[in-house]
């Protein structure tokens, strides 16, 4: 990874890793971190959506570096696509320390969500939001 390296999209998401998200050997757990990025995902699509939504999938996943007790993490969202009911996020997570600039990706990944209803049946994207997406070639 290049020093240069900057998070791609939106900031959705802010927290700092806690005592109560280690393990025993006091390292961070890989699951809250992703459990934060879904967090930063379902902020992210129903903010696209406007509406309720839920993962339908999660795809793979490789963690870079260690996250500690205290550093700042960052979740950064994007879209990738746009389908009829569902949206694909990308996400990347950088970690900092509080008084500290420089940031590092600890990890990223592909999340799809997928539109409902308020009886939690998918519902469709709205179709000005679907043209401002294929507007970018992404639906
Ligand atoms: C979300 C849910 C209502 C979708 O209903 P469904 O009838 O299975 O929906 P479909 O198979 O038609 O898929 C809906 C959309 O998701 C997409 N999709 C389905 N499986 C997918 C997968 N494995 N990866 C990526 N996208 C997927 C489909 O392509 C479709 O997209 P489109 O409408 O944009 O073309 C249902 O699957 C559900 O309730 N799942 C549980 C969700 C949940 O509780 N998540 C939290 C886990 S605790």
């Amino acid at each position: 990874m290049l020093d240069t390296e900057q998070p791609q999209g939106t900031l959705s998401l802010q927290t700092i890793a806690m005592p109560a998200d280690t393990n025993w050997s006091g390292d961070v757990f890989g699951g809250w971190l992703v459990s934060q990025m879904d967090l930063a995902g379902a902020i992210h699509s129903e903010r696209i959506s406007n509406g309720r939504c839920a993962t339908i999938s999660i795809h793979e996943m490789t963690f870079l570096v260690p996250v500690k007790v205290g550093d700042v993490i960052s979740c950064y969202t994007d879209t990738l696509r746009i389908g009829n009911t569902s949206m694909q996020v990308h996400i990347e997570v950088w970690s900092t320390t509080p008084h500290r600039e420089v940031s590092t990706k600890v990890t990223e990944g592909t999340f799809t969500f997928v539109a409902l209803d308020k009886d939690g049946r998918k519902r469709p994207i709205p179709d000005e939001i679907k043209k401002v997406y294929a507007d970018k070639g992404k639906a």
